[in-house]
């Protein structure tokens, strides 16, 4: 397999608005982060991707861009931006940034300019169409809820737009729309930024016919997915994507790729790199999902799980590149929805637990800010707790149309809502968790009192120090990169067991992702072998492994009979 700094890096997700403020505004800015770039090196990281903080209404926290060479003047300057790579790069951290091309701002010049006239030079930026029958020009719903078309009374033409209202999509299909994409990308490549996470670029290619969508359960407007998520020109303009920009550059580059299958994976990280490095898929956190898409507080089922991300280990093993996650900004905590957070103990156990799991696999492992910490869900109150625009429009077109009560709708945002990852970063035990001196902008969890960063320092067996120990151990063991993956006991209701297998050497991970204890029959040829690392006491390694509740180990057995 060909090696790579990408395959063997572990990256921190920094979502700015929530990791830490610098001057009291309770909003967390750019000079925050560099004050923490020490905590960062300390956990070992070795790339920041950093969620967007360029010019935005804000909207959708700036994934709805108007400027992307500005910054945002909450989050700081472009003078900020420039100390905050050099003093990532002076400590040996990379900076991947985010690229939001699938839509702009409708706040963009380049809106501006197309709504402004059907022809204006920059009309064919975005997608426009006719209503049709008063309505429209088709059923498509939007990912945050409503129709996906909204009128423009100036010209009398729908834009399309797959997220909110105020986020149009880019046409594609316009040379012009990828050469500014690609002018873009060359500026801050030229800056020093190693590498783009790409968001929903899964849907920027569109099917030109945009017929009716499936209607989906409980709603009114159809489903857009069939014509937009891997649309017939994607490749095509990744690829042109990669000759003119990203082959010019060392970059890491991860597409997230909602509706992403093995075979789409193959091709959007494909080992020939003519795409892009590594892709994001989404199944294994959609199956706590269904008829209602994300809103219920169903539990992951852990042989499905299995069975799932086996399915990618060896789907994509020499074709394409894995990319491992349990925690972005978009998805709820994963030691409330996996794990166990009634207990600090608990919660510690399975934190670690689900972390071992996931960073003994291969592909690049992905920490999203407070994760190390075990950082759980939030007890919102009501609505008005809330800040996120999907759950807030979900929430009142999902009640208005009595698909759930208020009361049960609230439960499933409280279990499921993007706003569960975006309170504030928990630095310490002082008012504002050493995020903010003054107001925060969205609530902070209050177990920040005693779940915080300054504590799981100075604590050896903190989540933070297992964290830690797991990066190092991917640093100083190749097989936890390059090696082969295989799943043991399938149908294992409890234990997630698999090896790895690298050049005579063999690692096995075994968790035991419950709070009952289980059991498990130590596979021959393991006899003898290296404990790195275990959650809970050192397993007694012979014959038949006692697990407590989410008790996990690892080991390594350096002479392995393959
Ligand atoms: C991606 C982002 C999400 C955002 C959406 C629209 O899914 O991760 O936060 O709301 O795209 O840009
Ligand atoms: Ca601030």
């Amino acid at each position: 397999m060909k090696k790579a700094w990408w395959k063997e890096s572990v990256v921190y997700q920094i979502y700015p608005r929530s990791f830490q403020d610098s001057n009291g505004d309770g909003v967390g800015d750019l000079p925050g982060i560099l004050r923490r770039l020490d905590y960062l090196k300390e956990l070992g990281v070795d790339v920041l991707w950093i969620s967007p903080f360029y010019k935005s209404p804000g909207g959708d926290n700036g994934y709805d861009i108007s400027d992307y060479q500005a910054i945002q003047p909450e989050f700081g300057t472009m003078e900020d931006f420039d100390r905050l790579l050099a003093g990532a790069h002076a400590r040996g951290m990379r900076v991947v940034i985010d690229l939001v091309v699938n839509h702009t701002s409708k706040e963009h010049p380049w809106f501006i300019e197309s709504r402004s006239s059907r022809d204006n030079p920059k009309r064919d930026y975005y997608i426009w169409r006719d209503g049709k029958n008063g309505g429209p020009p088709n059923n498509w719903g939007s990912n945050f809820s409503g129709s996906a078309w909204t009128l423009d009374e100036t010209t009398g033409q729908y834009y399309l737009h797959t997220f909110g209202d105020f986020q149009p999509d880019l046409n594609w299909d316009n040379p012009a729309v990828r050469q500014e994409v690609f002018r873009m990308m060359r500026w801050w490549c030229d800056k020093g930024v190693d590498g783009f996470r790409m968001d929903v670029i899964s849907m920027i290619s569109k099917t030109p016919e945009m017929p009716d969508g499936e209607r989906k359960p409980g709603s009114s407007y159809g489903s857009f997915a069939p014509y937009v998520v891997n649309g017939p020109n994607v490749h095509a303009y990744l690829q042109q994507m990669n000759r003119e920009v990203l082959s010019q550059y060392d970059l890491l580059t991860v597409g997230e790729c909602s509706g992403l299958t093995v075979d789409q994976a193959c091709r959007y990280a494909n080992a020939d790199g003519t795409e892009l490095t590594m892709a994001f898929q989404f199944e294994h956190m959609d199956l706590d999902g269904g008829e209602s898409f994300k809103w219920n507080t169903r539990k992951i089922d852990l042989v499905e799980l299995k069975a799932l991300l086996t399915k990618w280990q060896k789907g994509l093993e020499d074709r394409a590149w894995n990319s491992l996650y349990w925690c972005n900004h978009d998805q709820p905590r994963i030691v409330s929805r996996m794990g166990d957070d009634s207990t600090p103990a608990l919660r510690e156990k399975s934190a670690k637990a689900l972390a071992l799991c996931l960073h003994m696999m291969q592909g690049t492992p992905y920490v999203y800010q407070g994760e190390e910490l075990g950082m759980t869900n939030v007890p919102f109150g009501g609505l008005e707790d809330f800040r996120d625009v999907e759950s807030i429009n979900a929430y009142h077109e999902l009640t208005a149309n009595h698909t759930f009560t208020p009361q049960r709708m609230l439960e499933c945002l409280r279990y499921k809502s993007r706003d569960n990852a975006r309170t504030p970063m928990q630095w310490d035990s002082s008012a504002g968790a050493g995020f903010t001196t003054g107001t925060p902008w969205i609530m902070v969890n209050p177990n920040y009192t005693s779940l915080n960063a300054a504590e799981q320092l100075a604590r050896p067996d903190s989540v933070f120090h297992f964290y830690q120990a797991l990066i190092r151990l991917r640093h100083t063991h190749e097989i936890i990169v390059y090696g082969s993956y295989d799943l043991l006991l399938p149908d294992d209701p409890q234990v997630y067991a698999y090896t790895r297998t690298l050049n005579g050497q063999k690692l096995l991970c075994v968790c035991n992702l419950t709070g009952r204890p289980a059991s498990f029959a130590l596979p021959a040829g393991f006899a003898g072998a290296r404990l790195l690392i275990s959650v809970g006491d050192a397993p007694s390694l012979d014959g038949q492994v006692t697990l407590g509740p989410w008790d996990g180990f690892a080991l390594l057995q350096d002479n392995a009979e393959l």
